[in-house]
C-alpha cells in the first residue's frame, strides 16, 4: 500500500504566502508542512509516496528528490493542466498500488493510519474516508452515515442549514484501485463534488470513520496562525526543530543573542538566528533559520520564514512574513502578511 499526497492546489486563501510556492510547502514551525507530513506518515508505517503536483512542482521535487534523505521512496505525478482532487488521483493511477491512501497535503493531523486501514478491511468497501467533527462544517465536505459507518450522502461546502451533520471529510482516504474506473480521464474532476456522490449512487461501499487526535486544515491565514500557536502550546505534538532551553523556548543552533534580550514563551527560534540587544521576542513568535533581528525590536504573535531581516526598534504583532524579507527600522506592523514577488527556496 502506498500513499498519494495531493499537493497541487492553488492555495488562494493563503495568499500572498502561496503566491510563489505550493501550499503544502508553507513552513510550519520552520519546516515545510509536507516534510512534517512525510515524517509523520513514515512513523505510521508508510514509506512509499506519490506526490501529485501541478503548480511550482519543481520546488517540491528539488526539496524532496527521491525521498532518500527521509528514508522513504517518493515518485511524482505531474499534471499538465490542474485536474482537481479526483483527476489528480486518476493522473497518478499508474504509480498507485491496488490499495492506497490519499491525503490532502494541506491538513495537519495526528491520524492513526493503521486503525483507519483496519476499518477499511473490515467493511470491505471501495473507499474509507477519515472524518472529524467541527463546529462550522460549511468550509468542508459534510457527510451523513448509517449505524455501520456507511456514508449515505456527501455534500461539499454546504450552507449551514443544508449541512447534514457536523461530521466532515478530514481529507484522508483509503481507496481500492478499482474505484478509479469511475473517474473520467484527462479532465478536471472534483472528488468531493463529483466522484464521492457518484460512488454513493453506484453503491461501491463508501464508509467513514471518525479519526482521533488533532486535526486542522491550514488553508486560511487564521488557521495557519492557530496551528502554530497550537504547536507552541503543545496541543499538537509535532516535532519542533531546536532544543527546548526553558519551558516553552525552543532555540536552534548557532544563534547569537544580544544583551538584555527577553524571550516571553512560547517562542521558537531557528538555526543561525541573530537578535540584537534589548529586543523582546514573544509571546508566540516563530523565527525562521538565519533571520537577523536588530536591537530593541518587539515581536509577538508573529511567524517569520527563513532569512528575514528586521531592523532596529521595529514592532511586529500578529504578522506573517515569507522568505528573505527586509523590514525597515522604527516601523510598527500589525497583522501584516508579506511575501516577495520572486520565487524563494526553503
Ligand atoms: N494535484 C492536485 N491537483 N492537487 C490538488 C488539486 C489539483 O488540481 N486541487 C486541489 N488539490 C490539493 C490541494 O493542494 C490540497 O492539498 C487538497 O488537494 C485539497 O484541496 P483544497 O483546495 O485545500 O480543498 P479544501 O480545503 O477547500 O477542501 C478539501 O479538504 C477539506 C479538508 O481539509 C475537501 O476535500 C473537503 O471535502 C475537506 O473537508
Ligand atoms: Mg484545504
Amino acid at each position: 500500500m502506498n500513499a498519494l499526497l495531493l499537493a497541487g492546489g492553488l492555495g488562494t486563501r493563503l495568499r500572498p504566502l502561496t503566491e510563489n510556492l505550493p501550499k503544502p510547502m508553507a513552513l510550519v514551525a520552520n519546516r515545510p508542512w509536507l516534510e512534517h507530513l512525510i515524517i509523520h506518515m513514515k512513523r505510521q508505517g508508510m514509506d512509499r509516496f506519490v506526490i501529485a503536483v501541478k503548480h511550482y512542482s519543481e520546488l517540491i521535487r528539488h526539496y524532496f528528490g527521491d525521498g532518500r534523505k527521509w528514508g522513504v521512496h517518493i515518485e511524482y505525478a505531474v499534471e499538465d493542466t490542474p485536474r482537481g482532487t479526483a483527476g489528480a488521483i486518476k493522473n497518478a493511477e499508474a504509480l498507485l498500488d491496488d490499495r492506497f491512501i490519499v491525503v490532502n497535503a494541506d491538513i495537519i493531523h495526528e491520524i492513526d493510519l493503521p486503525k483507519l486501514v483496519e476499518f477499511h478491511l473490515q467493511h470491505g468497501g471501495g473507499v474509507t474516508i477519515g472524518l472529524t467533527e467541527v463546529e462550522d462544517p460549511t468550509q468542508y465536505g459534510v457527510v451523513n452515515q448509517d449505524m455501520s459507518g456507511r456514508i449515505l450522502c456527501f455534500v461539499e461546502k454546504p450552507r449551514l442549514e443544508e449541512a447534514p451533520s457536523r461530521r466532515i471529510n478530514a481529507g484522508i482516504y483509503v481507496m481500492e484501485k478499482e474505484v478509479l474506473r469511475y473517474i473520467p480521464d484527462h479532465r478536471e474532476v472534483s472528488i468531493e463534488r463529483e466522484t464521492f456522490p457518484l460512488l454513493i449512487e453506484q453503491e461501491v461501499g463508501i464508509y467513514g470513520q471518525v479519526i482521533s487526535g488533532y486535526w486542522a486544515d491550514m488553508g486560511t491565514k487564521d488557521r495557519y496562525r492557530k496551528i502554530h500557536w497550537d504547536i507552541l502550546n503543545r496541543h499538537l505534538r509535532l516535532g519542533i526543530p531546536g532544543r527546548e532551553t526553558g519551558s516553552g523556548i525552543w532555540m536552534g543552533e548557532r544563534c547569537r543573542i544580544g544583551k538584555g534580550v527577553l524571550f516571553v514563551p512560547p517562542v521558537l527560534i531557528g538555526d543561525g538566528v541573530q537578535i540584537g540587544d534589548r529586543s523582546v521576542i514573544g509571546p508566540f513568535a516563530v523565527i525562521g533559520d538565519d533571520c537577523k533581528i536588530g536591537s530593541s525590536v518587539r515581536c509577538s504573535e508573529t511567524i517569520m520564514w527563513n532569512r528575514c531581516m528586521v531592523n532596529d526598534a521595529t514592532q511586529l504583532k500578529n504578522c506573517i512574513f515569507g522568505y528573505d524579507l527586509e523590514l525597515g527600522s522604527k516601523q510598527i506592523l500589525h497583522e501584516a502578511v508579506v511575501n516577495r514577488t520572486d520565487v524563494m527556496q526553503a
